[in-house]
């Protein structure tokens, strides 16, 4: 059973400049929570227990955010503000976090490898990206799990872009064995388009098995002089130990302002408490 996920969370942010200056850009709200806990919320639901997140610099309030606060628990108690103390409790004991911290920033599959301390060597774990937020019945984590759990190897989330982004994603190419399941046969990061073997994109969850971690240990650098994750799940495509499954949810893209103030739309219009609220103002601009 799978009980870990690796949440790479070391980004600089850069398209959110200036804020991400001084606020790690997982930690801008959607609705009223920060987008990782959504992300958490996923993992958690998925029956992930154990978070390890991998940090950089000035990224200490996100270990803040989901450790718990003895102080100011003490304090909401005393002051007997008990829907406050409910919800700061809520979130300090959503998982249990682990933060490793990558010392230089040479791209998502370093950002992984940092987790091979941690996570065995023979040890399937989740990673979970920081910019897809996805909304689904069944989280979209555990349904790759349920995946890979059947087909062994590794399993990633797709989805079908127009031809025109897929040098924004790793692409995968492969054969469909069943409605939305690809046996994939090989991966390729951010393709230019007239290159890209088809246009089934990786969003940011991952099932992985421990091995990868060895295979990031030699895998060269590439696209963008990183190191790609993407560039070592292609070793076990061509082995034959990769599938990708269209998940059933809906994806945000939080990694670019209107892509989060959508996300944000969407959980407001969720929210009894907001919904008509919510209504009102976008009606107001419509
Ligand atoms: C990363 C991966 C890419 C994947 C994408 C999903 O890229 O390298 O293969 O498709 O996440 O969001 P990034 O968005 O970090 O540039």
């Amino acid at each position: 059973m799978i009980t870990k996920a690796v949440l790479p969370v070391a980004g600089l942010g850069t398209r959110f400049l200036p804020i991400t200056k001084s606020v790690p850009k997982e930690m801008l709200p959607v609705v009223d929570k920060p987008g990782l806990e959504y992300i958490v919320a996923e993992a958690v639901e998925a029956g992930l227990t154990e978070l390890i997140f991998v940090t950089g610099a000035g990224k200490g309030a996100i270990e803040d955010y989901f450790h718990r606060d003895y102080f100011l628990e003490s304090q909401l108690e005393a002051s007997g503000k008990a829907d406050y103390l409910k919800e700061v409790q809520r979130v300090g004991k959503l998982a249990k976090v682990i933060s490793v911290r990558q010392q230089e920033r040479l791209g998502l599959g370093h950002a992984v490898y940092q987790a091979a301390g941690i996570v065995s060597p023979n040890e399937d774990f989740a990673v979970l990206l920081g910019d897809d937020i996805i909304d689904a019945k069944t989280p979209a984590i555990g349904q790759l799990m349920a995946v890979q759990a059947e087909r062994g190897g590794c399993c990633v989330a797709l989805m079908d872009v127009p031809r025109d982004q897929t040098d924004r994603y790793g692409i995968c190419d492969g054969q469909m064995v069943s409605p939305g399941l690809m046996h994939v046969s090989g991966m390729i990061e951010k393709p230019d388009p007239a290159e890209a073997p088809s246009t089934y994109s990786i969003v940011g969850r991952y099932v992985l098995p421990g091995e990868i971690l060895q295979i990031l240990e030699t895998t060269p650098r590439g696209r963008g002089g990183e190191i790609q994750l993407t560039d070592a799940l292609a070793v076990l495509a061509g082995r034959g130990q990769a599938w990708g499954l269209e998940f059933e949810g809906a994806r945000f893209d939080t990694g670019n302002t209107l892509g989060l103030m959508r996300a944000s739309i969407h959980f407001a219009l969720k929210r009894p408490e907001l919904a008509e609220g919510m209504r009102g103002i976008l009606a107001e601009f419509s």
